[in-house]
């Protein structure tokens, strides 16, 4: 199958290219503005931008076992409708994903559920370390450095240190402190206002965990990737730290603080929690500068029902994979940055950090995972339209500029955007991700 997208603005790793891109199979096989050749499909992306299908590199997608909220063939048809070709899913789900043999089941799962491309990190456990230095097929090893959602919590320094000085894949960790949430958590008993999740997963927190993890890292020359950075504090310490360690933002993070709570309560108790609109400007700063290399969304759907419990039981997390996109591409329509800087957060540097081969780029030989997008489409963020089983977004009713109208995943369409219909062709599924070290 041959597919010809003519007269696109392609975003590539050296800037924008007025040209057409030839998908050959599965694989980009030419870029150039005058390619002559049959092709079986001829799309004209004409005033349109095309990208890297992004890579989102921190999801929950629930499956198996917690598939009333989420299930990989609606979290999958949510990705393709955002422009995100490849996830990478976090191991919390029920059972954890915690041993080879289930990261096998959840790969051989997704061979027959999941639309877009698929990786799956495994979890640490405090007895699990033989697991964690064989693991194969799997982009790294996730530590819950703090406990949230589920009952993965790491916190003893001694099985740190080990984990740390014998395993080689990356690690990756959730980092909030878990004495001082516990600490907090006594001084703050019985209040009820969803503010004070901010104050027991305090600033501190996300600084004492985030610190910890980075002299971990550092003295044991360790690759180490700091998850959804909430604080100007943690920016700070990253921006001093080696070039081992990486780090991610959420858009969340970067678009909710504290004032938003008599907004949108609970639907915005996310862990680590919000914080305020300084550190929002930090972070979006941090991603300029590059102390921040690559933005993932945490996507940690809970049903409505379940997030309408009052604080505390209420759950925390929030959807965002199928927005994502958009919310960046709102911020190029501002002018706060660019769409090659979008390219870059949200595709190549994640491709880049988790080893992933021939993904992150648009170039000849990689794959054709790829997103065309239409920068001056303005649409609302609409709970009914939500593909995500959980059906809600703290974004509902905001109004966006700039969206993805098609996505391709390994050179097949399986999403367009055609008279304010999104169409999905789910007549075959993704691939696993492929990785350099494994
Ligand atoms: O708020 C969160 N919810 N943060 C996480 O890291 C996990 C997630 C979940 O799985 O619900």
């Amino acid at each position: 199958m041959k597919t010809l997208i003519k007269n696109a603005k392609v975003v590539t790793s050296d800037g924008l290219v007025d040209a057409a891109v030839l998908i050959e199979g599965s694989k980009i096989a030419a870029i150039d503005p005058a390619i002559q050749t049959q092709v079986d499909r001829s799309v004209d992306a004409t005033g349109h931008y095309l990208l890297p299908g992004l890579i989102d590199d921190q999801v929950h997608f629930r499956d198996p076992g917690l598939t009333h909220k989420e299930d990989l063939a609606h979290a999958s048809r949510a990705c393709a409708k955002g422009g995100v070709t490849s996830f990478l899913e976090m191991p919390n789900t029920i059972p954890n994903a915690t041993t080879q043999k289930l990261i096998n089941d959840k790969l051989e799962l997704a061979s027959k559920t999941s639309l877009v491309n698929y990786g799956f990190y495994i979890g640490a456990t405090p007895d699990n370390l033989d697991e964690l230095k064989t693991a194969v097929r799997t982009p790294g090893i996730k530590i819950f450095i703090g406990s949230s959602t589920g009952d993965l919590l790491v916190d003893n320094q001694d099985t740190l240190e080990r984990i740390f000085a014998e395993t080689t894949l990356r690690i990756c960790a959730h980092c909030e402190d878990e004495a001082t949430v516990r600490a907090n958590q006594e001084i703050f008993a019985g209040q009820t206002d969803i503010a004070t999740h901010s104050k027991i997963r305090n600033h501190e927190a996300a600084v004492i965990a985030t610190k910890r993890s980075i002299d971990l890292a550092t003295r044991h020359n360790h690759p180490f990737h700091v998850l959804h950075v909430s604080t100007a504090d943690e920016v700070e310490l990253i921006s001093t730290a080696s070039n081992l360690i990486t780090a991610e933002v959420c858009p969340h993070h970067l678009f909710f603080n504290v004032d938003d709570y008599d907004r949108l309560g609970s639907q915005i108790k996310m862990n680590p929690s919000i914080k305020t609109r300084h550190d929002n400007a930090a972070l979006f700063k941090a991603l300029l500068d590059g102390t921040i290399e690559v933005i993932a969304t945490d996507h940690a759907p809970h049903t409505l029902e379940e997030k309408a419990k009052p604080y505390p039981e209420c759950p925390s997390g929030l959807p965002a994979v199928e927005n994502s996109l958009a919310l960046m591409l709102n911020e190029v329509s501002k002018d706060r940055c660019t769409i090659n800087q979008v390219a870059s957060w949200m595709s190549t540097a994640p491709a880049r950090v988790w080893d992933i081969k021939s993904k992150g780029r648009i170039e000849v030989g990689y794959d054709a995972d790829l997103v065309l997008i239409d920068l001056e489409l303005k649409q609302k963020i609409d709970n009914a339209t939500q593909q995500t089983k959980c059906k809600w977004s703290p974004w509902h009713g905001t109004e966006l500029t700039g969206w993805a109208i098609a996505t391709w995943v390994m050179g097949r369409q399986v999403m367009k955007l055609e008279h304010g219909q999104y169409i999905f062709d789910e007549t075959r599924m993704g691939s696993e991700i492929l990785y350099e070290h494994s």
